[in-house]
């Protein structure tokens, strides 16, 4: 068994399902300290019962910053410190331009972009030398896939913050990384705005055909990579964009 994150306060922002869930229960089993947090009540006390090890739910919206505020003192207050934070969390939308409502962009920048940013913000008073965050982008910041602007854009938005945040921070001894998956089964796919129940297996099974390896990756197989990003193993690595996703991108 490994201890790569043994002592360390790990905070996974959107860790309830998904991606977010298999990378906490990792950091959990190596040894760390995790804080996790979603909007759903329900799944969130129930991945925090399933990854046991001490981890602790908070209930967070981040596209509302006074959730964030009410987070970090929470943090602050319990563990004073943040050794690794993965902002993960993220909405789908799959939306022809001529749909795309006002408010439609706003959820999902709020949710990708936004409070994405704000969560490093205010995480940052709490991390110092030898910190890493690591950020969930998606191969959509590099592929041109219609009904996905939106999306799209806030994803491009979180490569570009990977980029300048790791130059930004690089001084104060934090490392910023981006994971940017290709197709992962998870829940996201069900709740994709702008994608009917009806069309989802059509969708799914196109996704495959578009993917190298001819299957959709699983959350461990992202969770991997965000380990090895946040860990001292990505010591010189800062600024870098890892593409999880069977060589699209790529190919
Ligand atoms: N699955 C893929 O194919 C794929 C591909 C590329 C990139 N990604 C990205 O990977 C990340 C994780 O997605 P997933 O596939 O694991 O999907 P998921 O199972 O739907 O998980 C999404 C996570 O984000 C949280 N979340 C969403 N909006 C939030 C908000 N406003 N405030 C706080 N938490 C919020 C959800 O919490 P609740 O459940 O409580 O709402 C959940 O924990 C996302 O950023 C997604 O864009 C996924």
């Amino acid at each position: 068994m490994r201890t790569r994150f043994k002592d360390k306060v790990v905070v996974v922002v959107g860790g309830n399902s998904g991606i977010g869930l298999a990378s906490a229960r990792a950091f959990a089993e190596e040894g760390g300290q995790v804080v996790l947090t979603g909007r759903d009540p329900r799944t969130l006390a129930a991945a925090a019962a399933e990854i046991g090890h001490g981890a602790v739910p908070i209930k967070t919206d981040i596209s509302d910053l006074k959730q964030i505020d009410a987070l970090m003192d929470t943090v602050k207050s319990r563990f004073g410190r943040i050794d690794v934070l993965f902002v993960n969390a993220g909405v789908g939308a799959f939306i022809p331009i001529e749909n795309i409502t006002e408010k439609m962009w706003d959820d999902v920048m709020n949710a990708n972009l936004k409070g994405l940013f704000f969560t490093i913000q205010k995480a940052l008073p709490m991390m110092g030398q030898g910190g890493a965050i690591v950020l969930t982008s998606s191969i959509a910041h590099a592929k041109g896939t219609p009904t996905t602007s939106a999306y799209a854009a806030s994803k491009a938005g979180v490569r570009s913050l990977g980029r300048t945040l790791a130059a930004e921070l690089v001084g104060r001894g934090i490392r910023v990384n981006v994971v940017s998956p290709g197709p992962i089964e998870t829940p996201i796919i069900n709740r994709t705005a702008g994608l009917p129940a009806e069309m989802i297996p059509a969708m799914r099974a196109q996704m495959i055909e578009h993917t190298p390896m001819k299957r959709m990756g699983r959350p461990e197989e992202v969770a991997a990579p965000v380990l090895f990003l946040a860990s001292g193993e990505a010591s010189f690595i800062t600024g870098e964009d890892l593409l999880v996703d069977s060589g699209l991108v790529n190919f």
